[in-house]
Order: structure tokens, then sequence, then C-alpha cells
């Protein structure tokens, strides 16, 4: 079980404080890191978006459209009216709709065939999908379904990317710099962005014994697992930067960020009784999908960020991840229990 201390419990243990919470952090005075403008392009790009049929997904897939990147959108459901929307909507022809269900090793692995067949290689790959269960529920390789589809999913998506040769991590070119350092064109270096939460701060610790294995909770609990499983997210994105930039150049650069809140449909399982409320309350104070996009495509797009091995934004703000996710022991632990999960289910 995932113990917290009351400091933070009070934050994101149910869905009133974490409601409460989101709203209080977009009050909250910051620095930006940098501001996306229209010059901000993606010609020439190819972006993967996943769950793109809704919310957060689809204004990020219909803003890379928009500055003219070749757009495949992973997803379960929308296929093909919200590509066609988004073809509409800003007359880019070039968007993909692949199908994807995150619950599922064997679809994550019929995705990256495809993306390898059909596309080659990927430029900026953008791990959106995300739920809050009512309640757990198994999936066909009976681990629980929000630790799959928040976390391992993107573990074993990324990994089988990277070990295909879809992100050109190798081949990328070092610098965008002249040696008199000015900037002599965009970087080819691949972006991989983690689309996290502020929540993953708030469980104490690893209970790395319980480490996939399949638990049973309802929606009192959900909360709470989902900041521990936004925090596994967030140390595997720290991790995974350390292992494709060992030496510090940059080969791939990763990002990791949290939105804020979102008026998205990511409450769609909440009690019957409590959904007018949510969605009043997501209508008034959360922001619109589109706007929440903004720094998602800072990060895929802005060439400031050229260069940078990892960053994490808390809206347009730059943040130090929490302790525990930058521990690279933890990192470490992380990576090899995955792993291990990961073998067990290839050779069941
Ligand atoms: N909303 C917020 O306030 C907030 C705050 C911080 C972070 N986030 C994060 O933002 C991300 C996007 O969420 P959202 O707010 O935009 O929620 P949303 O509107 O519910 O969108 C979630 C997306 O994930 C997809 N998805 C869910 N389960 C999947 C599966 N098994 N396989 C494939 N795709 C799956 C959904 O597809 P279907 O449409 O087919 O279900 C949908 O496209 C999530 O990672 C979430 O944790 C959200």
């Amino acid at each position: 079980m995932i113990h917290m201390t009351a400091h933070r419990q009070k934050k994101y243990n149910n869905p009133v404080t974490a409601t409460l919470t989101g709203i209080g952090d977009l009050f909250r005075k910051q620095e930006p890191a940098g501001r996306l403008t229209d010059s901000d392009r993606l010609d020439g790009k190819t972006v993967l978006v996943d769950g793109a049929s809704s919310g957060l997904g689809f204004a990020i897939a219909t803003d890379c459209a928009r500055r003219g990147a070749r757009v495949i959108m992973a997803c379960r459901s929308g296929i093909p009216e919200k590509g066609e929307k988004i073809k509409r909507i800003t007359g880019n022809r070039d968007i993909h709709m692949l199908p994807v269900d995150f619950s599922d090793v064997q679809s994550i692995r019929n995705l990256v065939s495809a993306i390898r067949e059909k596309f080659g290689s990927v430029d900026i790959g953008i791990c959106n999908a995300g739920i809050v269960p009512r309640q757990s529920r198994k999936t066909p390789q009976g681990l629980e379904e929000m630790f799959m589809v928040n976390y391992f999913s993107k573990f074993i998506l990324i990994n089988l990317l990277l070990k295909n040769d879809v992100f050109k991590v190798e081949e990328s070119a070092p610098s965008t710099f002249s040696a008199q350092g000015k900037r002599v064109g965009r970087s080819a270096v691949p972006r991989i962005i983690f689309i996290a939460s502020e929540s993953h701060r708030n469980p104490e610790k690893f209970e790395w014994d319980d480490f996939g294995k399949y638990r049973d909770y309802t929606i009192g609990k959900s909360i709470e697992l989902y900041g521990y499983y936004k925090l596994l997210l967030t140390t595997f994105s720290f991790e995974l930067s350390r292992r494709l930039n060992p030496d510090g150049t940059v080969r791939c650069s990763v990002f990791s960020m949290c939105p804020g809140p979102v008026n998205s449909n990511i409450a769609r399982e909440a009690p019957k009784v409590f959904r007018p409320l949510l969605k009043m309350v997501f209508g008034i104070f959360f922001k619109s999908p589109a706007k929440a996009a903004v720094p998602v495509l800072y990060l895929a797009a802005s060439p400031d960020l050229d260069g940078r091995v990892f960053d994490y934004l808390f809206l347009m703000g730059r943040k130090a991840i929490d302790e525990k996710a930058a521990n690279p022991e933890n990192g470490q632990r992380l990576w090899e229990l995955s792993g291990d999960l990961f073998h067990k289910i290839e050779n069941e």
C-alpha cells in the first residue's frame, strides 16, 4: 500500500482536494521557461501523439498539425473521425491514425510494427494517454489497468520504438550551433515528451515489493494511485534521459510536464452524482485543452530546448522533479523491475 505524510495526503488523496489543488496551482505566480511562438514550426517532422482522441491529446495533435507536422495519432477510439476533424480544422492532410489499446501488450507491439512499416521513423513522441478509473480492472496480461496505461505501457512503447530504431537516436546531429555560437538550423535530435502530473510528488516512497502486482481498489484510492503511477512515469523519464545521453551529449531530449488542471474527459468515470458538479468546476476553472497544450507544443517545437537532455515543466514554468524521481538508484531499480516484468510477460 502507498504511505503518505499528512501534508502530502492533503493535496491529492481524493477528487475534491486534488481538484482544489489544481485550481490553486493555476493562480500561483511562475516564471515562464520561454514562449511558444508562431515561428515554432514542425514542418518536416513526424510527431507521434497517443491518446489523441480526446482532451489534451486531441489538442496537441491539432496544434502539431497546424505547425506543419506529419501527425500519427495512436488512439483507442475516434478512428478515423478525429483525424478527419483535424484535417478539416488545420488543412493539413498528413494526419494518420493507428489503433492501440495501451492496456494490452500485444496491441502495443502491433502499434510499433505499424509505425515502423508505414512511417519508418518518428522525430517527436508524445506519451499522453492516461486514465483515472473508478475501480481496479485486470488487463489481458493480468496487470492492473491504471498501472499499465499510465506507466508500464510507456516503458514498453518507448523501449520497443528505440529497439526498432524508430527514434533516430544514433544518427542525431549533436549540435545546431556554429563554432561562433550562432544557431544554424533546427536540431535533428529526437524528443520524447511525457504528460505527467504534479501529483507525482504526493507518494512518500516507492513500494518496490508490490511492483506490477494486481491490487483491488475503488475510486477513493484511485486518485492516490494515480499520483503513484505518475511518480513511476516521472522516474522512468529521468532514467530514460540518463540512459540515452550517458555522457551529456544530447542524443535524445526527454521532457516531462504537468499541464495543470485541464477541462478534458479525465473524470469520465467519476461517480454519477459528482459529474454535474465536476463538469461545472472543470468548465469554469480548468484550462481548455488548447491552452493546456501550449507548454507541450513548446517542448515539442521550440528551438530554445535544443541541446537539453531533460526538462520538466509545470504549466509554462521549469521545475525540478521530485527528488525521489531524480534519484538514480530509484531510476535503476524501476528500470530493472520494469524490464523483468516485461520479460516475464514476453515468456508467458
Ligand atoms: N485533465 C487534467 O486535469 C490533467 C491534469 C494533469 C495531467 N493530466 C494528464 O493528461 C493526459 C491526458 O488526459 P486528458 O486530461 O486529456 O484526459 P481524456 O480527455 O480522458 O483523454 C485521455 C486519452 O487517453 C486515452 N486512453 C485511455 N485509456 C487508453 C488505452 N487503454 N489505450 C489507448 N488510449 C487510452 C483516451 O482514449 P479514449 O478516448 O478512447 O478513451 C483519451 O484519448 C493524461 O496522461 C492525464 O493523466 C490531465
